[in-house]
């Protein structure tokens, strides 16, 4: 994807981040996805008191997206405010493959890029709807 789309993704995934729902570990993360048609839908992570119900950033972002009627994707930025890089979790990396097939993994910190992956490259031998 060219820089300046990548640029926009990111910055969508740093303006979700202000909205995450961190109570428990302190821990902020956006994430956004862009559509085959350019759109963004953006998603921050939500966590609760079970700890256990917690949804990353990214799995937020894809739920939302799928609600609102998306189903074809391109990329995903995820941005924390880390000196190392952030990537999905396997969780995110399952659901992502799943209903994203193989995106451009956008990572990025709040001031700087951290790195761009595809995502077969991050879940290698998925398993999916293929293997049923
Ligand atoms: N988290 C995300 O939202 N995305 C990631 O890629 C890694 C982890 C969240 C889950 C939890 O709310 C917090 O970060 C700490 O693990």
């Amino acid at each position: 994807m060219p820089a300046s789309d990548r640029a926009a993704l990111v910055a969508a995934a740093r303006a979700a981040r202000e909205h995450a729902v961190a109570t428990f570990s302190g821990f902020k993360v956006g994430a956004a996805l862009e559509t085959v048609d350019g759109r963004i839908i953006s998603g921050c992570n939500v966590e609760n008191a079970t700890y256990g119900l917690t949804v990353c950033a990214e799995r937020v972002a894809m739920f939302k997206a799928l609600s609102e009627g998306h189903r074809q994707f391109v990329a995903v930025a995820v941005v924390a405010d880390t000196e190392a890089p952030t990537p999905p979790c396997g969780a995110c990396r399952q659901i992502l493959w799943e209903f994203g097939g193989d995106l451009e993994v956008v990572l990025a910190s709040l001031s700087e890029d951290k790195g761009v992956h595809q995502l077969k490259d991050l879940l290698p031998l998925p398993f999916d709807a293929r293997l049923l």
